[in-house]
Formats: structure tokens, C-alpha cells, sequence
């Protein structure tokens, strides 16, 4: 899709991080993002910056784990604007630094329900509606810890992996059609994706942000660029970020290596009394 001009690009997780430079990144090039995300108020900073920039834009409160409400998004879109071009499956949460045997099954389940059936609802909502249109894409936001994993995120990690796999599928169910399918694996990156995980009081957000913001160093308008370059391109993989290139490299040539070293880089950097809860539990 050379030309984004016009193009209708709909954004999930948009009220934040990834999603918001996104919606300004594609208003800069005249496209018209319409917006989505469950954080009304996120939401309406985006909007209000899309609106100083004088962008044509959409905006939706939409919650990606109800596949009645994604239906109910995709009929609105097409009604509003006649149709949609892109759409970004870019919504998500993290999971709380926490080893496998200390997460609660309901976080993991949160997991599941945002980073996979959010994806997964959308896709299926949506492309019907691409493949009306002469060119179209769909863009699938992953993380290269679906390529290799690191501790204490084992089950992002494996809701990131099959979104991954998922996505590497439907673009070959969708190849010979005109719609473009990207997978975007980003490095950690400066976003508010530690802070905006699920946690039972302000001590735990304020941890997890910590832990998070110790490894994100990518900024997210550089990941926003990269993922509409592969829009403008038709590129099937984003990888952005240094680690991201690293993990890539390793789950590549030498996976399990790429293990045993992420696993040694996270120890080495995070806060030992990630691991005492696991020590214990797992203690003879
Ligand atoms: N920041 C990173 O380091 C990084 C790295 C790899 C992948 N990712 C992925 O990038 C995507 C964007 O995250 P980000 O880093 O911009 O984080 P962020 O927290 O800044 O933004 C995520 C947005 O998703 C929204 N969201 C959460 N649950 C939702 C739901 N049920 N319905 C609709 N919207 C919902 C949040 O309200 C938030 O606005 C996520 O899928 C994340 O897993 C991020």
C-alpha cells in the first residue's frame, strides 16, 4: 500500500504507548486513524492530539475481549467511513513478574483473553471487510519474547508466541489475496506496558512499571515508523529493537542457547526477590 492517504487504519490499544504513535505516525501521512481502546481516557489524549494536529480521525471505546463488540466495531467503522484498509491488532497487556507457579490463573487467563482472542476476535471481524477493499493489510503486534521467552513472563510469552504463529498462518491462508499480513516482534520499549499491568494495589503497579522500565529503551514513535513502513511495503515481519535483532539471531540459529542466555541476562538485571516465591515453592 504505497499511498496511506485516505486510507482507513483501525488501531486497537491506541489510548497509549505503541497505538497512539501509531494514530500519529498515519495522521502525519494522511491517513485517517480510527482509534480503539477500553481506557476512555487514554482514548481521549489521543483524540485530543490527533485533533491539535488538525487529523480526520475516528475514535471507538472498544474492549478487545468481546467478539460481540468487535462486530458491533466493525459495522460502525463501515458505516462511518465506508469501509476499512488496515487494521492493527496492537492492544495487549503484560503479565505481573511472576513465575509460572505463582501466577494466578485468572492473570493468566487476562493474558489469553487480551493478546489472543483480542487478536484473534479482530481478525476474524475485520477481514471480511479488507478483502472488499482493492488493497489492504492486516498487522498483527506480537514480541520477540515469542521468539525466545524470558522468566517470569512464561505465560505473555506464550500468548505472544501463538499470536505469532497464528499470524505466520493466516498470511498463508491469505496469500494470493490482496491483503498484506505483517507480524511485529518489538524489543522492550519506552511505553506504559509495565505500568498498565493488571495488579491488586499501587505497591504492585509501581513494581512491575520498575521492572519493566529497567529493560525498555526503544522509543515507541521508532516502532510506530517501522510497522508503517511494512504497511507501505507489505513487509511480513517487523523486528525493531537491538534485543528484538539478538533474540531473532538466536531463535534462528541457536534457540536454546538464546534461552539459557536471556534467562541469565534477566537474573543478572532484575531484582533477586523475583525469584525467592519460586525458591520456595520449589524448594526440597
Ligand atoms: N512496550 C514493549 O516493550 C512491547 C514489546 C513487545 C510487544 N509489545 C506489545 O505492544 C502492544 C502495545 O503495547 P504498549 O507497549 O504500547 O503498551 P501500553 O500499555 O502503553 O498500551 C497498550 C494499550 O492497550 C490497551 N488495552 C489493554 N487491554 C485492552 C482491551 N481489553 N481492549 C482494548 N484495549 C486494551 C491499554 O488500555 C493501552 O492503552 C501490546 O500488544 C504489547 O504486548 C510491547
Amino acid at each position: 500500500m504505497r499511498n496511506l492517504e485516505s486510507k482507513i487504519v483501525f488501531i486497537t490499544g491506541a489510548g497509549s504507548g505503541f497505538g497512539r504513535a501509531l494514530a500519529l505516525e498515519l495522521a502525519a501521512r494522511k491517513a485517517i486513524p480510527v482509534v480503539a481502546d477500553v481506557d476512555r481516557e487514554g482514548l481521549a489524549g489521543t483524540g485530543r492530539l490527533l485533533q491539535e494536529r488538525g487529523a480526520r480521525f475516528g475514535s471507538q471505546v472498544l474492549d478487545v475481549r468481546s467478539r460481540d463488540a468487535w462486530e458491533q466495531a466493525a459495522r460502525d467503522t463501515a458505516s462511518e467511513f465506508g469501509g476499512v484498509d488496515v487494521l492493527i491488532n496492537n492492544a495487549g497487556i503484560l503479565s505481573r513478574a511472576e513465575s509460572f507457579l505463582e501466577l494466578s490463573e485468572d492473570h493468566c487467563r487476562a493474558l489469553f483473553e487480551v493478546n489472543f482472542w483480542g487478536m484473534f476476535y479482530g481478525t476474524r471481524a475485520f477481514v471480511p471487510l479488507l478483502a472488499l477493499r482493492p488493497e489492504a493489510h492486516l498487522v498483527n503486534v506480537c514480541s520477540s519474547l515469542a521468539l525466545i521467552g524470558t522468566p517470569m513472563a512464561s505465560v505473555y510469552c506464550a500468548s505472544k508466541a501463538a499470536t505469532a504463529n497464528f499470524t505466520a498462518v493466516v498470511r498463508e491462508e491469505l496469500a494470493g489475496s490482496q491483503i498484506g499480513v505483517t507480524a511485529v516482534f518489538p524489543g522492550a520499549s519506552k511505553t506504559n506496558l509495565g505500568r498498565n499491568i493488571p495488579v491488586d494495589n499501587a505497591e504492585q503497579r509501581e513494581a512491575n512499571a520498575k521492572n519493566f522500565e529497567r529493560f525498555a529503551t526503544t522509543p515507541a514513535e521508532k516502532v510506530a515508523r517501522k510497522i508503517v513502513a511494512a504497511i507501505e511495503h507489505r513487509r511480513p515481519v517487523v523486528v525493531s529493537g537491538v534485543d528484538a535483532h539478538f533474540l531473532n539471531w538466536f531463535a534462528r540459529l541457536a534457540p536454546r542457547a538464546g534461552y539459557k542466555l536471556m534467562a541469565a541476562a534477566y537474573r543478572k538485571v532484575s531484582d533477586p526477590k523475583l525469584f525467592a516465591g519460586l525458591k520456595a515453592l520449589t524448594a526440597r
